[in-house]
């Protein structure tokens, strides 16, 4: 069974390849070291970490018209490689607790493995990788970088977060810029804060470009 994790990384980069819009293999690949480092600091089971990151965007609902069946699904896969039932079980609850929908309140994550999985995919979401990410998504989806007529949202519903009209700057204000204070972990929190001050500064000096002043 060693080698599940080998055959789990296969899986997703067959199922995930290259797509542009941020939900490239090498985002899983971050998250997945990213994970790692946080539960060496955290004390968390290494294993359910590693093969909850590789996994954890192959439910996405960009990804999927069906979430649950894909949950199923990925199920079934692990338990087809020799996954025992408990920690297949374990992995596809991370799986479908961690994305962040605008408008739904998620439940937190139940375990500490979840807590450190939950924090790997969200600092990626933060920083210089954050940024890039979100500008590619934006172009992906043929929207602005930036139209000042268009506010940043308060709130939003889950079909209004999807589709509504969106810029990439706004979308910093809207979800990234929140990322920080819903951190689980110590270290995570130490990187988050960083990442974040780093996000702020080039949100600053895009402003101050943006009016000629900078
Ligand atoms: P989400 O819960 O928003 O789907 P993901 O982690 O799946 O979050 O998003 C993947 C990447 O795409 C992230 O870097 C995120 O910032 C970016 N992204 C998601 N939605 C938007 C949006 N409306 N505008 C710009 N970037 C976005
Ligand atoms: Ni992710």
């Amino acid at each position: 069974m060693s080698d599940i994790v080998g055959a789990a990384e296969q899986f997703v980069r067959e199922r995930l390849g290259g797509d542009a819009g941020g939900h490239d293999w090498w985002h899983v690949d971050r998250v997945r070291r990213m994970a790692l480092k946080l539960a060496e600091h955290e004390g968390a089971d290494r294993r359910i970490c590693e093969m909850a990151a590789l996994l954890h965007d192959l439910a996405d609902d960009k990804l999927v018209t069906d979430e649950r069946e894909a949950l199923r699904d990925i199920r079934g896969w692990l338990v087809r490689r020799g996954e025992p039932e408990a920690s297949a079980d374990h992995i596809v609850d991370i799986i479908a607790t961690m994305s962040f929908r605008g408008g739904e309140d998620r439940p937190p994550m139940r375990t500490l493995e979840g807590r450190v999985v939950q924090d790997a995919d969200r600092l990626d979401a933060l920083g210089a990788v954050g940024i890039a990410r979100t500008f590619a998504y934006s172009g992906k989806k043929g929207r602005p970088m930036h139209d000042p007529a268009l506010r940043p949202r308060e709130s939003m519903t889950a079909e209004q977060y999807r589709s509504g009209n969106d810029t990439a700057i706004n979308h910093f204000y809207e979800k990234l810029l929140k990322l920080k204070a819903g951190m689980n972990t110590e270290y995570g929190r130490v990187l988050a804060e960083r990442r974040h001050a780093y996000t702020e500064s080039f949100l600053r000096q895009f402003a101050g470009e943006w009016e000629g002043e900078l």
